[in-house]
């Protein structure tokens, strides 16, 4: 059997890192947006680095305006998703992006992300959760107003909160006030570390933020006794090796850590990031990591038990997301 047709659990998407180019294109033209400089001459996402990466990530995100536009954004995720073979996904989605911190505005970005989920779901099989995010470097106090965003709809669907941008900017602990009012609200916590920042910032997240997942978290494989720490306290990884590749944590497959934090004992997944902007998807990930280090079926089954039990979801989601994972 070939593994990337296996069923897969996917917990680290962005919601617009996930937009296709053409998706992006249309948008762009229908609004009269200029965005050529955001594509490369193939059509496909242009960036140098990480923090130019994240400028054309919201170059990308600008023409995404209205509820609507989230709704249909939502629908092309998640028949590209499903087409990879993901039955259940987490998607990190900011009110930032979605009205702009503004509470009643994000109620209605959130109904129409939530009506285009239950379509897919209902057309696809896939289900969709969502992880409130705000983003670092946004800075301390519009966290603020994603989190009051993210606890005043809290519950089965908005599931989680977290953190992304750029981790060169300020710190994990800058965040507490958003991560306790979250945690408050029954959220389940995670946040961007150890991507960019070594493992001080992984300690961070998990001493300032309580988080009991991490995204990344793959520069931990510097640190021993933080290696240690992970598996001693249960901690999942949201793993994302293409995106580390594509955006030069490390220099190929062969060279990611993941194999080598996986057979420590860590807790590890597979997730894409942005797939289009780091041209990949969840099959190629699995391709990827069978020919890298040989994972065949028992190891993505297991990965994707973890990523299952891992998952914010309340029980009732997580025992049809486990049911998916044997049957289909
Ligand atoms: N990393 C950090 N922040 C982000 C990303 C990412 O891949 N995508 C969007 N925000
Ligand atoms: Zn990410």
């Amino acid at each position: 059997m070939n593994v990337a047709d296996l069923p897969k659990v996917e917990l680290h998407l962005h919601h617009e890192g996930a937009a296709p180019p053409a998706f992006v294109r249309q948008l762009a033209q229908e609004k009269s947006v200029d965005i050529s400089k955001v594509f490369n001459a193939q059509g496909g996402y242009a960036f140098n680095d990480f923090v130019h990466f994240l400028s054309v990530y919201e170059q990308a995100t600008s023409v995404l305006k209205t509820p609507e536009d989230y709704g249909r954004l939502t629908t092309a995720v998640l028949e590209e998703s499903a087409a990879n073979g993901v039955v259940y996904t987490e998607s990190f989605i900011s009110p930032d992006f979605c009205g702009g911190g503004d509470l009643g505005a994000w109620k209605e970005y959130l109904h129409a992300i939530q009506d285009a989920a239950d379509k897919a779901e209902a057309a696809h099989g896939i289900i969709l959760r969502a992880v409130v995010t705000c983003v670092r470097h946004f800075g301390p106090e519009k966290a603020k107003a994603s989190a009051l965003c993210a606890a005043e709809t809290a519950g089965d669907w908005v599931v989680g909160f977290g953190m992304g941008g750029d981790e060169g900017q300020g710190r994990q602990g800058d965040f507490a006030y958003s991560y306790d009012m979250a945690r408050e609200a029954g959220l389940r916590l995670t946040s961007h570390a150890g991507e960019f920042g070594g493992p001080d910032s992984v300690r961070d997240a998990i001493r300032d933020l309580g988080v009991e997942r991490i995204g990344h978290g793959v520069r931990a494989i510097e640190d021993p006794e933080l290696v240690q720490e992970l598996i001693d306290r249960d901690i999942t990884l949201e793993v994302c090796p293409g995106s580390n590749v594509v955006l030069g944590v490390f220099p190929d497959f062969a060279a990611h850590p993941i194999e080598r934090l996986r057979s420590a004992g860590v807790k590890v997944t597979v997730s894409t990031d942005d797939p289009p902007f780091f041209a990949t998807t969840m099959r190629r990930e699995y391709q990827m990591l069978n020919q890298a280090f040989g994972y065949d079926a028992d190891i993505f089954h297991t990965l994707n038990t973890t990523a299952a039990h891992a998952a914010f979801c309340n029980d009732e989601t997580r025992a049809r997301v486990l049911k998916a994972l044997e049957t289909t």
